[in-house]
């Protein structure tokens, strides 16, 4: 590596900084002169200064297709960029050279992007410009994470760098994504291409595209295109295999992998649109007055579940699967397997022939899970499925027929005891509970001729109609810890989490908002952690960095929604937060807002806390 020699030659060399660590404390929480969001693991700043950004500034990197793309797009952002914080950092610009260039090292380039990949990155900038600010990484995929916190560093015009600081960086979990539904209702490719562009500002690595369900069937197969044909809300609603191409390649150039889901068997009453005869119980009334819940047909309107003992069935899935292996490199490949309803496959006479032969619902499952599974794997796939393939009260298989090795749960229900009831069997997971990280949770309901909206006044509105209330605050997301209860050996299973957006009451419209800046939460808590070095949890000095970082995004072209009065960021620190402690409940506090009257002494607390109440 032709660099190494030059990195001793600078004054405020990676070796010097070891040397200092001991004597000078990393630069405090508070009063952070520069924002960077997630915060880097390591951020040594010993006299926090800034010099200009040369108008010749350069990078020099290794040619590489999708690193190439990024460096380029980085270099224009931060020579034209010129962000204007809304408190300026208190950084004293050096009469030093302007900074001209940034030189990027890597050990080995050819790596992919895939699950695991070394993501981390040393950033350098010297006090002087009179040498080189350095960038190192593994992988170019580390090397995109270096770059984004190098232009969060740069502000003003002209453009002024940050100066005279080290940066040693790596992530705590390596799967740190967005699950976004496209089914029930539709987003245009330009949306995507801005999901993948603000996640990888936030360093975020997964996009989780839960493509179709039983709404629409948006996805345009070549071997299947009746499926969109029929299914898809209409012309102009549908992604083609081009689309396709150009999210993943658009992916790679950000660092973004993108991980397809066409749930079954269940959530597929769009199939049946192309293929009535494969769908059981589509295009019934989902929960009939007479019925009891547990009979319902589906857990919303939108019925319909592939039938697992129809061959028919299998034909049409083998070709979804391969079309769509084709379509989305990635190594993972979520297959659903959530929420099958034992109704909907009672109407079918097959099904019921079955059953009166002694047979199941779970081997009704299992058989499809045998059927599609080694087919999805043989594809060199590890498979993604939600958690209720093994931990449904009902219909579930079998561990056995799930391998380890090849499967990954993915869990969403009761909080932090379904993630410890998977790792306890051996599998590693994926995080999406619905108390912590749904992000559509909260919004009421969205069902017609809703009798519980018609409250006389003065009567609890209860749970506002939606079946997750209340809203996950970036708080509550923030502070949620993935690992909670597990041990060190069950810890490491855990990949990860991703923040779920599911789209009944969301489409273009607030797709921005919705997601940003709660996701920016999620992303600092699973690169750093969210707790501080002496790990108390740090959601206080946060709030004012996330909320520099809400209007970054937002001058980025990112429509994230404010999290507190403009007054508060002008006046950070104490201005806008509580003065003392709040009172937490102890173990879990999933619902800690709804229960808040039932669990505290109200009225003690509030001679405490006067200016609140
Ligand atoms: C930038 O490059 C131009 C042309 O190469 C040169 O004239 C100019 O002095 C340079 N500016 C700085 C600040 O280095
Ligand atoms: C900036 O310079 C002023 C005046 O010399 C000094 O008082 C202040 O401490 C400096 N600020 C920093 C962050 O070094
Ligand atoms: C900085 O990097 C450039 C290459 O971009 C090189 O020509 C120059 O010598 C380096 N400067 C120092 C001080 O190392
Ligand atoms: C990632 O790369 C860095 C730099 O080469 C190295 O120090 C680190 O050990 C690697 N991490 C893993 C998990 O291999
Ligand atoms: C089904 O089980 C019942 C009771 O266990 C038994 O009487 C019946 O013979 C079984 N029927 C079949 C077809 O195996
Ligand atoms: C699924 O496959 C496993 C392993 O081959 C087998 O033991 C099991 O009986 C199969 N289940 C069904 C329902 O066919
Ligand atoms: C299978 O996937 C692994 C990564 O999970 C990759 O290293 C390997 O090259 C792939 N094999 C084939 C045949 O594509
Ligand atoms: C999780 O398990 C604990 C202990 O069994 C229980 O008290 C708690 O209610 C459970 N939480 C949820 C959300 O299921
Ligand atoms: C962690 O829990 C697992 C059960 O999930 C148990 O087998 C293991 O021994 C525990 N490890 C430690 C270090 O306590
Ligand atoms: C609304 O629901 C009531 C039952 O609560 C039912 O009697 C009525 O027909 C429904 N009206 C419409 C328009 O769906």
């Amino acid at each position: 590596m032709g660099y190494t020699k030059l990195s001793f030659q600078l004054p405020f060399s990676i070796f010097t900084i070891f040397l200092l660590c001991s004597t000078i404390p990393e630069i405090s929480a508070v009063g952070y002169p520069i924002n960077v969001w997630p915060k880097p693991t390591t951020f040594l700043w010993t006299r926090p200064q800034a010099i200009l950004l040369s108008p010749n500034f350069t990078i020099s990197h290794t040619n590489h297709p999708y690193l190439t793309a990024a460096v380029n797009r980085y270099l224009r952002q931060v020579l034209t960029e010129h962000h204007k914080p809304l408190v300026k950092p208190p950084l004293n610009l050096t009469s030093a050279l302007p900074l001209s260039s940034l030189i990027i090292t890597i050990t080995d380039v050819t790596l992919p992007l895939t699950h695991g990949v070394n993501e981390s990155y040393t950033l350098t900038i010297p006090s002087t410009g009179s040498s080189n600010a350095t960038l190192s990484a593994h992988t170019v995929w580390g090397v995109m994470r270096g770059l984004e916190t190098f232009s969060q560093l740069v502000y003003s015009k002209p453009s002024i760098v940050a100066s005279g600081l080290y940066i040693s960086d790596v992530p705590l979990f390596m799967h740190r994504g967005v699950v976004l539904d496209t089914s029930r209702n539709y987003y245009p490719v330009e949306d995507l291409l801005r999901l993948i562009k603000a996640m990888s500002m936030n360093k975020l690595n997964v996009f989780h595209w839960h493509i179709t369900d039983s709404h629409s069937f948006p996805l345009v197969l070549p071997s299947e295109p009746e499926l969109a044909g029929k299914g898809a809300y209409g012309e102009g609603m549908k992604y083609t295999a081009e689309d396709v191409k150009r999210l993943v390649e658009f992916g790679m150039e950000y660092g973004v992998r993108i991980v397809p889901e066409i749930d079954m068997p269940a959530h597929t009453g769009s199939w049946a649109e192309a293929y009535p005869e494969i769908v059981t119980c589509a295009n019934m009334f989902w929960w009939p007055a007479e019925v009891e819940w547990a009979d319902r047909f589906a857990s919303e309107p939108g019925t319909g579940q592939l039938n697992p003992l129809s061959p028919k069935t299998y034909e049409v899935v083998k070709n979804v699967i391969n079309d769509v292996a084709t379509m989305f490199p990635d190594t993972f490949y979520h297959a659903g397997a959530d929420e099958i309803l034992p109704n909907c496959w009672k109407v079918d006479p097959s099904i019921q022939t079955f059953l009166s032969k002694n047979g199941t619902l779970s081997q009704i499952l299992e058989t499809f899970v045998n059927s599609t599974l080694p087919h999805i794997t043989s594809l060199n796939r590890t498979v993604v499925y939600w958690e209720d393939v093994l931990l449904d009260s009902s219909i579930k298989v079998s561990p056995s027929v799930l391998p380890p090795e090849n499967v990954i749960l993915h869990t969403w229900n009761n909080g932090p005891n379904n993630t410890k009831r998977v790792v306890e069997s051996g599998y590693r997971v994926i995080v999406s509970s619905s108390d912590f990280y749904y992000l559509d949770c909260g919004h009421g309901g969205f069902l017609g001729n809703d009798s519980q909206y018609d409250q006389p006044p003065g009567t609890d509105p209860g749970n506002g109609g939606s079946w997750c209330e209340p809203f996950k605050t970036w708080q509550t997301i923030y502070n949620y810890d993935i690992t909670y209860g597990l041990n060190e050996t069950e810890s490491k299973l855990v990949l990860g989490g991703e923040v779920a957006l599911w789209s009944e009451q969301a489409d273009s419209t607030v797709m921005d908002p919705r997601i940003w800046p709660r996701a920016s939460a999620m992303a600092e808590a699973l690169w750093s952690g969210n707790r501080d070095e002496t790990g108390k949890k740090r959601y206080a000095e946060a709030t004012d960095r996330l909320n520099e970082w809400r209007y970054r995004m937002v001058t980025r072209g990112i429509g994230a929604e404010p999290i507190q009065p403009l007054w508060c960021v002008k006046n950070p620190g104490l201005n806008c937060a509580y003065g003392l402690e709040l009172p937490r409940l102890e173990g879990y506090t999933g619902r800690i807002c709804r229960n808040w009257g039932q669990q505290f002494d109200e009225d003690s607390f509030k001679h405490k806390l006067p200016q609140i109440f």
